[in-house]
């Protein structure tokens, strides 16, 4: 049985203590809810990899409470440093050398030797992150390549039974994993929460996205991510017979509405509940396919628009 605790002290003391021992606790972010265990770790983070399913090349984000802590694991430029107190506490991962010293598990930088680091800014994951004291793992709090939850709820829904808790602290206010940005070269290896435009403008350069397969990199190689149960066909302008409609401002009548003003920040806090409740609907009604508006590719949409290409890649 996996334990749902509350955000209160009595709540962050045992999630504390349980990453301690070296069990695995969901908590939320502003993103997504991660499932968290102790980076130093080897069999915590062994554990996370096999809750999740998850393929072994894929690393992991480590979090940590403050830009100390995060100095402690990863090597920061002057410009590292300009991005981290433009940005964080948010949304946004920074890829750096790591810090051999730090002692993170292998398994966390699948044996690289860059480290992906972020200060999140969810108060109940920063007060997590304080009262265990090291950096703590966590990827998204799913089973590999299905949607990414927003809510205890979702968690539980993937992982009852395969983690020790979940602290619930509600729903997630951006709704979307954070940007990924490597430095050497300046490289945004996943759209996310922080729009590029903003990363661009502090850099005072355009970014290039990162692909490089022989890097593992983003969920760039695993191409079908975020998959409902249903197919997903995109920039539908009508829905056909046989879809679900998932909307997007002013259009055809929709079935659900990811914003029914046309508000990306609104569209992304909703999109990954929304993809669950159309499965449902789907599911509900023998539909084989969710069609998704158009969104437009600016600001947040960008990664609206990558998790949604994701979710209508073929599934393997
Ligand atoms: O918002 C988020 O980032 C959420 C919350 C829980 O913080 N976490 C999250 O983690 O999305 P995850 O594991 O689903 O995504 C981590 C991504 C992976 O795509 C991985 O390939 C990339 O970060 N990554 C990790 N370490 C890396 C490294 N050293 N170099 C390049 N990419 C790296
Ligand atoms: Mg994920």
């Amino acid at each position: 049985m996996t334990e749902r605790l509350a955000t209160d002290a009595a709540g962050i003391a045992r999630a504390a203590e349980l990453l301690a021992a070296g069990d695995l606790v969901a908590f939320p972010t502003e993103t997504v809810y991660g499932l968290g265990g102790d980076a130093r770790s080897g069999e915590a983070v062994a554990r996370i990899y096999a809750a999740k399913g998850r393929p072994r090349f894929n690393p992991l984000i480590v979090h940590v409470p403050d830009l100390a802590a995060a100095e402690r694991v990863a090597v920061f430029s002057e410009a590292a440093r300009a991005l981290a107190a433009a940005f964080w506490p948010g949304p946004l991962t920074l890829v750096l050398p790591l810090r051999p010293e730090a002692g993170i598990s292998d398994l966390v930088s699948a044996g690289l030797d860059t480290v992906a680091v972020r200060m999140p800014a969810h108060p109940v994951a920063r007060a997590l992150l304080a009262a265990f004291g090291g950096p703590v793992a966590a990827p998204s709090a799913n089973p590999s390549g299905k949607v990414s939850p927003t809510n205890a709820d979702h968690v539980l829904e993937g992982l009852d039974g395969k983690i020790a808790a979940v602290v619930d602290g509600g729903p997630c206010a951006v709704g979307l994993e954070s940007t990924i940005l490597m430095l050497d070269p300046p490289t945004l290896l996943r759209p996310g929460g922080l729009p590029a435009e903003a990363l661009e403008a502090a850099l005072g350069c355009a970014l290039p996205t990162g692909g490089d397969a022989a890097r593992p990199n983003a969920p760039g190689q695993l191409k079908s991510h975020y998959a409902p149960g249903a197919a997903v066909r995109l920039n539908a302008t009508e829905k056909r017979p046989g879809e679900v409609f998932l909307g997007f401002g002013p259009g055809p009548a929709a079935d659900l509405t990811l914003s029914e003003t046309g508000d990306l920040v609104e569209a992304a806090a909703r999109l990954f509940g929304a993809l669950r409740e159309a499965d449902r609907l789907a599911q509900a009604c023998g539909a084989a396919t969710i069609a998704v508006a158009p969104i437009p590719d600016t600001g947040l949409g960008r990664a609206i628009n990558d998790r949604l290409q994701r979710a209508a890649a073929p599934r393997s």
